[in-house]
């Protein structure tokens, strides 16, 4: 095969790792970004400047920093920095602009709350199409994630298309359909879109504008994060009320797993653990299940089975069906329970009672703690992660990778990670099940723990198929890079016509 030709990418993004992360998908940007830019492609990444990212030292203002971003009827400026991602040839810019983005967090303006969102993500979208202008730089791709930067293919479609960025073809990934970007029409007067992207086929929902929305109908391609979730967001069960869009855009809707960075999640060379370990020399492992336990202040008892938990505590990831059955657990099975996470008020609640009832065998500890996730995930015999749905998952991944089973349900990127476990035939890398019940959860995790006392050669041959498995970025940066290729051929056609 001829070798692809080389691409300018332009990731826009909310957020994206290591500079600031909410959650996975600053990982995937970050991740994506650097396996993208290894295969030769000029890929640069733009991102706000938030307050939580004073700490990042290498990052030096651009030679002419100051960026005009030309809004509806309005002129705005955001000083542009820029920055080498970590350990790879991509590059990103930070945008400053203190009246939205000088906050510790990404998803809360500096008022404190969301109110300011639809402002703040259009300027976003707005500033990342000013900067290519400023820098005369111009992609082939622009690849958008999720709806804080819907607006971007929209602008590609309408104010750019005469543009030299207008060529650009788009890339829009859905990370989460849960999260859409609603918001007063008064965005499209503000973004300085014509009033008739504000309609049906189009920006506008229910009288509102709809970003995620949007950015689905304008996109020359749509992706998402896995399969399975690609064919679940298509019905209405999970389709968060654009099913019908999915559906009307199928051929154009590809679902590509995420990989993991291998270089971070590596029991062999990993840091942050007290003792490395690879299949086939596996006794690391039980050193690293001690410190766990000595952590979280479990018995330290190398007979029990430990099962983790690693997880933003929203109701996305189901763990209410855990703290359900915790006493049910604690009473009849020989197990210890470590919890790590913070969220939902109620759930944490739940999860600290059930560690006081049950002291030495449960434990939670209520914080995002990235050192004690490397432990928990490389200690601990199983990890549970009951998600209602899961558009991809990485805990599981990061889990597999350090020989953790899963005990997963059976939705989106869990699916299609996770290979069930046959009994008696030592086949698959963890347990799964269908229904998002207590008693589901229940039974599986009795199933895993009957595994683990009485089939303990089976479980080895499960660790090792789990560890061998490839979850490597390299692959589905691959299929990226086709997706970038039929985007682009399609935006050509279109000017052609
Ligand atoms: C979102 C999804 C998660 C996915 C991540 C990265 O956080 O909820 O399933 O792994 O994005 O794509």
């Amino acid at each position: 095969m001829p070798p692809k030709p080389k691409q300018k990418i332009l990731m826009v993004a909310p957020e994206a790792a290591p500079f600031i992360k909410v959650g996975g998908l600053a990982d995937v940007v970050g991740a994506l970004s650097k396996a993208v830019a290894e295969r030769g492609h000029d890929v640069r990444i733009v991102i706000p400047w938030y307050a939580g990212m004073r700490h990042v030292s290498e990052a030096r203002p651009l030679e002419d920093p100051l960026l005009i971003v030309k809004l509806g009827g309005h002129e705005a400026y955001a000083r542009v920095w820029e920055c080498p991602l970590p350990g790879s040839d991509a590059k990103c810019y930070f945008l400053e602009h203190n009246r939205y983005f000088d906050t510790p967090t990404v998803y809360c303006g500096p008022s404190g709350d969301e109110t300011d969102n639809g402002y703040r993500f259009t300027f976003l979208s707005r500033a990342a199409m000013d900067l290519c202008h400023h820098l005369e730089w111009y992609p082939d791709i622009v690849h958008c994630h999720d709806w804080a930067t819907g607006l971007v293919p929209i602008y590609l479609n309408t104010n750019e298309r005469e543009t030299p960025l207008g060529r650009a073809a788009s890339v829009m990934t859905i990370h989460n359909l849960q999260h859409q970007g609603w918001f007063h029409r008064r965005i499209v007067d503000y973004a300085g879109l014509p009033a008739t992207v504000f309609r049906q086929d189009g920006l506008e929902s229910m009288g509102e504008v709809n970003m995620l929305k949007g950015g689905l109908y304008h996109a020359t391609k749509i992706t998402t994060v896995s399969p399975t979730y690609a064919r679940e967001i298509q019905q209405p069960e999970g389709g968060c009320g654009l099913h019908h869009l999915l559906r009307y855009r199928a051929g154009d809707l590809i679902g590509v797993i995420n990989g993991i960075d291998m270089e971070e999640w590596n029991p062999a060379t990993d840091p942050l653990i007290p003792a490395n370990f690879k299949a086939g020399q596996m006794k690391g492992k039980a050193e690293c299940k001690a410190a766990l336990q000595r952590a979280y202040g479990l018995n330290v008892d190398p007979s029990q089975p430990v099962y983790t938990v690693v997880s933003r505590l929203f109701d996305q990831k189901g763990l209410d069906l855990l703290a359900a059955i915790g006493d049910r657990l604690m009473e009849q099975m020989h197990i210890q329970v470590a919890v790590l996470g913070t969220g939902d008020a109620g759930l944490e609640q739940a999860f600290q009672d059930l560690a006081q009832r049950h002291p030495g065998r449960f434990a939670a500890h209520l914080a995002f703690d990235n050192e004690l996730a490397h432990l928990s995930v490389a200690g601990a015999d199983f990890l549970v992660m009951p998600s209602r749905f899961e558009p991809c998952g990485l805990s599981q991944m990061y889990a597999m990778a350090y020989g953790t089973l899963p005990i997963v349900r059976s939705t989106g990127g869990l699916a299609d990670s996770v290979e069930q476990y046959i009994e008696g035939e030592g086949i698959g890398t963890g347990f799964r099940f269908d229904h998002p019940t207590a008693d589901a959860l229940y039974y599986t995790m009795g199933w895993s723990c009957a595994t683990y006392y009485d089939r303990p050669k089976e479980l080895a041959k499960l660790q090792k198929n789990a560890m061998q498995a490839d979850f490597t970025w390299d692959q589905s940066a691959g299929i990226y890079e086709d997706i970038y290729g039929w985007a682009l051929d399609a935006r050509r056609a279109a000017f052609s016509e």
